[in-house]
């Protein structure tokens, strides 16, 4: 697997067997991804594999050997850092357990979708719950990120 641009193909076969989440947290050290329902329906455990937002404690390491991954610890590097300020200028940051996955959503979207509109960040964000309905901040931070990245992509033109 590639885990935040990181080659790493030496996972030794006795964790093929191991949640993607427990992976990512125990062996890794990467604990921006967080547990809550352990049944992917809270998206707290949200990454990026291969572009898609996914919930980690349903994937299973052996199944993600060949993939590129991308916890919220790389989301910086990955171009995201506007996101990231984004929403701490809009404090949309409630809490530190559901942003890593929300983050990881939104920013999977604007891969997709450099501009998107409220509706499909809504769609984007349906599996990620926030229990203090920050959303609407969550709605302006994204399209806030997208300005900005579309305007630093204006002036690398
Ligand atoms: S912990 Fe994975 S979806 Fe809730
Ligand atoms: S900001 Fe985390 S639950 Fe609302």
């Amino acid at each position: 697997m590639r885990l935040n641009g990181i080659e790493i193909d030496n996972v030794p076969a006795e964790l093929h067997g191991m949640r993607l989440l427990d992976y990512l947290r125990t062996e890794r050290g990467l604990t921006g991804a967080k547990e809550g329902c352990g049944m992917g329906e809270c998206g707290s455990c949200t990454v990026v594999i291969d572009g898609a937002a996914v919930t980690s404690c349903l994937v299973l390491v052996g199944q993600v050997l060949d993939a590129e991954i991308r916890t919220v610890e790389g989301l910086a590097d990955a171009g995201h850092g506007p996101l990231q300020r984004a929403f701490v200028a809009r404090q949309a940051v409630q809490c530190g357990y559901c942003i890593p996955g929300v983050l990881n959503s939104c920013a999977a979207l604007l891969d997709r979708v450099p501009d998107p509109d409220d509706e499909q960040i809504r769609t984007a964000l349906d599996g990620n719950l926030c229990r203090c309905t920050a959303y609407n901040r969550f709605y302006d931070a994204v399209h806030d990120a997208a300005c900005e990245r579309r305007t630093d992509q204006a002036g690398q033109a």
